[in-house]
């Protein structure tokens, strides 16, 4: 309350005593504020007596004066929700301590000592499954970003690393197995039906990174030599029915490792490397030291319930959690401000490993395609922030698109800068140089200004200032010279209104009109606001392919003609390039339409384009499927201001009936021939799955009656769920008594296996049936839909959140649906709530109708007295 403006009454005086205190704001953490912890914490030597309801854990730290901080008479050790049992100093009952809200800090006389703590908690109740919960039933625990504080008291913050000694014991029958960091040093029986084991990991490491499972569980189990010769054993853990399952994973695994010695020169560091997989998980993975916590999704996989998607995911997942134990564990972050140092470094690492897998072209299109359906939207929001934030108040809430995916941008532009064998240079000084340290970006660009020989002072800004840029771009030819000139603007974000100019690496390829050839692709770095490149000895005006391979991550607004894009959507020899001639040629034209004007000439130069790349005989399948796939109603939504999603819906699938209708014919050859292409693992027969689908769907917009049957024909044939989901999709945007069949089939045919019960639930709620809001509040009433699961909760809420002609309803309907699953989810687990404030948070891209009744959405969230400090961050940002 504004106590200034407002004269308060004695009355209003006697009401605000009555009040109910304001509910505080949460502290906000600032990143200029980091001071080095005043403690060291050699060894942490954990006891866990562990049950589904109770378990208690004795907690022995050896704490010690950090000579390299500043003197503290006491020592904090975060608790989140925690009840203080015993506590000892020195073996000892002491009283110098207290509770500072959920923390406990103890005074401390000396400049060592032994502290005991004894902490009880119930993992049954923990739904919010951060700290120590139950899955299915068994125990694992989450501990990144600060969960550990949650398990017992501790100074829960990255850069306090401490070897860790683990001891638990447990019922024997429910808990065979029993797993943590590092190698298992000893075991035996106990008492009453219970068995124990100790644990032992040699590498000190911060809290976040501590990992314990107990459970009835089988393990897939093979092993690795490395480089160096020693063998590690490899365990991948799951339910008992689930084993037949792990095999991809296995090989995803192995061919991580040797990537990653060959790449990198990186070589794993343990004797063990176990993998766990659990079904309740609010993020992919974990990186936890010598024991990775995989959400099952990205685990398991074959072909009958697993997707081509699917396969590739679990493929990338592997590796990046992988990847993290040399780019997160034995580099870690000083604080969670430097969280892209870790998470950035390592997307970067698993795209170019999948691009070495699975083909450069198409996965970095792909990557792309992300990039601008995600981040492009969440750095033009409410919620935009550098990938080096400057403060914030939950930290859950920043493992974002921007700090992951922008972030591996920024290192990759930096690889595009030095090439391939410099950067190397540079992430061996990096390794070698932190090794063992809690380090931030600043070491990171340092190390590749000195190994890799960059120059990085301009580029820093890419840490620190949010926004895509724009560049806008213009060739003129006069005579026998090539002028491009460049602009940039970097637009404003919250807290950020004034830019300077970024570096940025522009690949560019010059093309000859009448050979379809250019004489080299170079490097341009636009470093001004504003510059001009000249090129000589072109007798005829050059066509310009920029930002070929996506060199950086901006916006480019290219002056030129359509015939143009037309040339380099046939004849770029870049792929990512002609791929994005075709995109902006289909964008230009969608927007204008959805703008209320048609331009007849365009859509026949795009069916022109479109028809080529169906019969070009020279393209792969899994790359024609890239050209024919049309911009995403997100990207093309960001491409205009005050964005109306119900016309850009409209123009999008008018064109794909358009071009179903025109290219009928060719659609459904395509779609026999792929059809006849036996199942299998190679780029061949996963090409061939993706155009099959790909072809449906065009068809479908054209012609409901005769795709359905085509579609129900797909799914009655499909021997993989690439082809039985595909046409389920499709079968599930229409009105025909096909779908209603092919639903019933599916839900029969994999009743009971979680993950294809979601992919149910997700194909019903991401369809394009009009009355897909009736569907998903029905599919909520489902026995087996539960708020408890978080692979369920965005199976059903998030494929309809990211479900635009459903979400935006013109009647607000989608927003007040979404709005109530964040308040009815916030209580139960608030970090997977706050993920669906982002798309309420775009209403200032929306057009005024529909941004209103957004924003009142966010304000009837905001007004709720209880909100967890995850949701009210992002809807207090959101709201600004
Ligand atoms: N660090 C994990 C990863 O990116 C992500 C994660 C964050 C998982 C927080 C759980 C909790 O690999
Ligand atoms: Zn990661």
């Amino acid at each position: 309350m504004d106590i200034v403006s407002t004269p308060a009454t004695a009355e209003d005086n006697l009401q605000m005593a009555d009040a109910p205190p304001e509910p505080k704001a949460p502290a906000i953490i600032q990143r200029k504020d980091y001071k080095p912890f005043p403690w060291l914490i050699p060894q942490t030597h954990l006891s866990f007596e562990l049950g589904l309801e109770k378990t208690r854990v004795t907690a022995t730290l050896t704490v010690e004066r950090n000579p390299e901080a500043e003197a503290s008479p006491t020592i904090r050790l975060n608790g989140d929700g925690l009840k203080l049992g015993e506590f000892k100093c020195d073996g000892a009952k002491c009283s110098g301590h207290t509770m500072d809200g959920d923390d406990l800090v103890v005074t401390l006389e000396g400049d060592s000592h032994t502290l005991t703590i004894v902490t009880e908690i119930d993992p049954s109740q923990n739904t919010q499954l951060m700290g120590l919960f139950a899955s299915g039933g068994m125990l694992c625990t989450q501990c990144e970003a600060e969960g550990f504080r949650r398990i017992t008291f501790f100074p829960d913050r990255p850069d306090v690393l401490s070897t860790y000694t683990v001891r638990m014991s447990a019922p024997n029958a429910e808990f065979p197995v029993l797993l943590s960091n590092g190698n298992n040093t000893d075991s035996g029986e106990g008492e009453g039906g219970t068995h124990w084991a100790e644990w032992h990991d040699p590498w000190p490491k911060p809290s976040y990174l501590f990992a314990l499972v107990a459970g009835d569980l089988v393990a897939n189990s093979d092993s690795f030599t490395t480089m160096s010769g020693r063998e590690v054993t490899l365990n991948i853990y799951v339910r008992d029915g689930d084993l037949p399952r792990t095999e991809h994973a296995m090989e995803s695994l192995k061919k991580s490792m040797v990537w990653d010695e060959e790449t990198f020169g990186r070589e794993y560091d343990l004797d063990l490397f176990n993998i766990v997989a659990v079904s309740d998980f609010n993020m992919g993975a974990m990186e936890n030291k010598g024991l990775n916590i995989f959400n099952t999704k990205y685990v398991l996989a074959d072909p009958e319930t697993a997707t081509d998607g699917n396969f590739d995911a679990v493929e990338g997942v592997i590796a990046h959690e992988y990847f993290h134990n040399w780019s997160g564990n034995r580099i870690t972050c000083r604080d969670w401000f430097q969280l892209s140092l870790k998470e950035g470094f390592t997307v970067l690492r698993d795209q170019l490993f999948s691009q070495d897998m699975q083909g450069e072209a198409v996965k970095r299109i792909e990557d792309v395609r992300v990039l601008r359906s995600v981040q492009f939207p969440e750095d033009s929001g409410p919620l935009a922030h550098p990938i080096r934030p400057d403060s914030y108040r939950e930290i859950s809430n920043f493992y974002t698109s921007t700090i992951y995916n922008k972030g591996a941008e920024v290192i990759r532009m930096m690889r595009t800068m030095a090439g391939p064998d410099a950067f190397r240079k540079g992430t061996d000084l990096y390794f070698g140089r932190h090794d063992g340290e809690a380090a931030t970006c600043e070491d990171f660009v340092r190390s590749m200004e000195d190994g890799a020989g960059l120059e990085l002072e301009q580029f820093r800004r890419w840490y620190s200032q949010a926004g895509t840029p724009v560049v806008e771009a213009v060739l003129v030819h006069d005579g026998d010279t090539a002028a491009l000139t460049l602009k940039q603007t970097v637009p404003p974000t919250p807290g950020q209104v004034e830019k300077q100019p970024m570096p940025i690496p522009l690949r560019i390829a010059l093309f000859d009109r009448a050979t379809a050839t250019h004489r080299g692709e170079e490097l341009v770095m636009l470093t001004d606001a504003e510059q001009t490149f000249t090129y000589e000895g072109f007798a005829e005006k050059p066509v310009l392919s920029i930002n070929r391979g996506f060199s950086a991550p901006v916006t480019v607004r290219r002056d030129i003609p359509q015939d143009e894009l037309v040339f380099l959507a046939a004849n770029d020899d870049d792929p990512f390039a002609r791929y994005e001639a075709m995109q902006d040629l289909v964008t230009d034209y969608l927007t204008q339409v959805a703008a209320g004007s048609q331009d007849d000439a365009m859509r026949a130069a795009i069916g022109e384009a479109f028809a080529a790349i169906m019969q070009d005989g020279d393209l792969e399948d899994a790359m024609r499927g890239e050209l024919m796939i049309l911009p995403g109603e997100t990207y093309l939504a960001e491409q205009v201001d005050a964005a109306d999603p119900g016309r850009i819906h409209e123009a999008r699938q008018g064109l794909k009936a358009w071009l179903g209708e025109t290219f009928g014919d060719q659609l459904r050859a395509l779609h026999d021939r792929a059809n006849n292409v036996p199942y299998g693992q190679s780029a061949e027969a996963r090409g061939a799955r993706k155009v099959k689908t790909l072809a449906l769907t065009f068809l479908a917009a054209a012609d409901a009656d005769g795709t359905a049957k085509r579609a129900a024909g797909q799914y009655d044939a499909a021997d993989n769920m690439t082809d039985r989901q595909g046409a389920l999709m499709v079968l599930a945007g229409l009105n025909s008594p096909e779908r209603t069949a092919r639903l019933m089939d599916f839900y029969n045919r994999y009743r009971g296996d979680e993950l294809t019960i979601d992919k149910w639930f997700a194909t019903q709620a991401a369809s394009l049936h009009p009355n897909v809001i009736e569907h998903v509040k029905a599919l909520a009433e489902h026995p087996d839909f539960t708020m408890r699961n978080p692979n369920r909760v965005r199976s059903l809420y998030m494929a309809f959140a990211a479900n635009p002609q459903g979400f935006h309803a013109p009647d607000g309907s989608g927003y007040k649906l979404i709005a109530d699953v964040i308040l009815a989810l916030d209580p139960i687990n608030p970090q997977t709530a706050a993920r669906f404030v982002p798309y309420l948070g775009r209403f200032r891209r929306i057009e005024a109708g529909r941004a209103k009744l957004m924003r009142a959405e966010l304000e009837r969230i905001a007004a709720s007295p209880t909100l967890s400090r995850d949701t009210h961050e992002q809807v207090s940002r959101s709201l600004g």
